[in-house]
């Protein structure tokens, strides 16, 4: 869970005024939940600054995930927290934003009778209205309808947080594919493809803060503009992207194999400011698992565009994410995943134990699979991903190569955080003032998910001679 916090670039310009409520806002889930949250603070910053912490707010809104039960349960946990709050301050709003409040409706107002509003990730606009609404009446307010027209009301971007270094822009919304375990088409409805000089002018304006790097968002951006003649195909949007004068680095996510085109691949050998970086889903490796997720590609199919994409592209990071333990996956099915994971070097994997989903069709499934097997089999295959990926990250030991500093690292201080193009952590030592740059680093040392690197020597003295930085130690418990 993440908590949106104070930014310069939401305050008034004036800075802080005394007047305004305090907005505490708690986001849970994926990329589109952050983009979202962000679009929550600047919508509402006219009348909240926002507060760090939710003993202090006026207004709490929790933006929800229910992709996992677990995920859904951690919401009602939270949410329970801040019903003690509302005790002791009568005032406070709480509302209850994103997936889990499209899934449970007015429902939640049983649930959580100490819930004030309940909207869905369609609501994100009105929020504004709801609120007044509840100021007003204090009666429940919901706002769940998911068939409004998608449409950007207001024109100010989410700005980025405190280091303007990277930021999420947003290309479309929803997703048609209706995975039988996914329940992502129920809550955040129909694809919808957003006008691509909107999608520019936003990048235009994130840059002119100073953003060196824009990750494209959509549940499925592969299939932008699909079926609308006036839009551009994802290959064109990504062409016109990178031209946008100043724009360091580009990342897009996430992609469905099945929408993946030869343009799009060419992408990543043709464009210079496209990182070497795929999150590919695979979900599973077995052909006939992968019929009954409706995923619409074969084993063979995924492998023929890692081939195509490492013919295209050598260097690519590819990574993935991969669901164990899916209603009739037997260890047959589930030996293909595993040897899928051989055969293709992931440099990571998120990988879940299937959590049956309400509305989903494998819900309804018979033969679904122990929870001691699912776990099992997550043990499994979080293990062998841990030998590859370390293999993978060894690989680099000794390699040179350019970094974005994000900022410091909050459990180390002296150290920074940066990334690599191929989206590779590394810890590096450095000032706080390197943030926003990108440099060269060596890497030193791979641990599990990140790496260890220094400054090359003649960014080294550079900056020793700048800011008088110090050698660095390896201290991660990884060999
Ligand atoms: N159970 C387990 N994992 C799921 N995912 C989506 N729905 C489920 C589910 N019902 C995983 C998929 C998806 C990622 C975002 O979450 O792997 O790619
Ligand atoms: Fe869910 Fe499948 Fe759509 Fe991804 S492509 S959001 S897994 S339905």
């Amino acid at each position: 869970m993440k908590a949106i916090t104070a930014s310069p670039y939401i305050e008034s310009p004036r800075g802080l005024s005394s007047s305004k409520g305090r907005l505490y806002i708690a986001t849970f889930g994926c990329q589109m939940n952050e983009y979202d949250s962000q679009q929550m603070a600047q919508i509402l910053s006219r009348d909240y600054q926002l507060a760090t912490r939710p003993e202090d707010a006026d207004v709490i809104i929790v933006n929800t995930c229910s992709i996992r039960e677990k995920a859904e349960n951690k919401v009602y946990s939270l949410v329970g927290r801040f019903r003690r709050l509302k005790e002791e301050k009568p005032d406070l709003i709480i509302g209850i934003g994103g997936c889990v409040a499209q899934q449970q409706g007015k429902s939640l107002f049983q649930k959580a009778p100490y819930v004030d509003i309940v909207f869905g990730p369609q609501g994100v606009a009105h929020l504004p209205n709801l609120l007044r609404e509840a100021k007003k009446g204090r009666k429940p307010v919901c706002f769940t309808s998911q068939d409004r027209d998608y449409n950007i009301p207001f024109v100010n971007a989410p700005l980025p947080e405190k280091n303007p270094t990277r930021a999420f822009v947003t290309i479309m919304q929803g997703c048609n594919n209706f995975c039988t375990y996914c329940v992502v088409p129920y809550v955040r409805g129909r694809e919808v493809s957003r006008p691509a000089e909107d999608i520019l002018s936003e990048i235009r304006m994130v840059i002119q803060q100073g953003v060196k790097e824009i990750t494209l968002l959509g549940q499925n951006v592969n299939s932008y503009g699909k079926g609308t003649s006036s839009l551009p195909s994802f290959a064109e949007l990504l062409k016109d992207c990178s031209r946008v004068p100043g724009l360091e680095r580009l990342r897009f996510t996430t992609s469905h194999p099945k929408d993946l085109t030869r343009d799009v691949m060419k992408c990543f050998r043709d464009l210079p400011n496209l990182c070497e970086h795929l999150h590919l889903p695979v979900q599973s490796g077995s052909t006939s698992v992968l019929k009954h997720m409706n995923r619409r590609y074969t084993r063979d199919d995924y492998l023929r565009l890692i081939d195509e994409l490492r013919m295209l592209c050598p260097e690519i990071t590819l990574t993935t994410d991969l669901i164990v333990g899916f209603p009739g996956e037997t260890e047959k099915d589930f030996q293909q995943t595993i040897s899928l994971l051989e055969r293709v070097q992931f440099d990571q994997i998120f990988a879940f134990k299937y959590s049956p989903r309400p509305f989903t069709r494998a819900a309804g499934f018979s033969s679904q699979v122990p929870e001691d097997v699912k776990s099992r089999r997550l043990t499994e295959v979080l293990a062998l991903q841990n030998e590859i990926g370390l293999r993978r990250y060894q690989s680099l030991e000794g390699k040179t190569m350019e970094v974005l500093v994000e900022g410091p690292n909050k459990t180390r201080p002296d150290e920074l955080i940066a990334r690599t193009r191929g989206n590779h952590v590394v810890n590096i030592p450095g000032p706080d003032s390197l943030t926003g740059h990108l440099v060269q680093v060596t890497v030193e040392k791979a641990c599990y998910h990140s790496l260890r690197g220094k400054l090359t020597s003649e960014d080294e003295s550079d900056m020793r001679e700048k800011y008088g930085i110090d050698s660095n130690v390896c201290t991660c418990d990884n060999p």
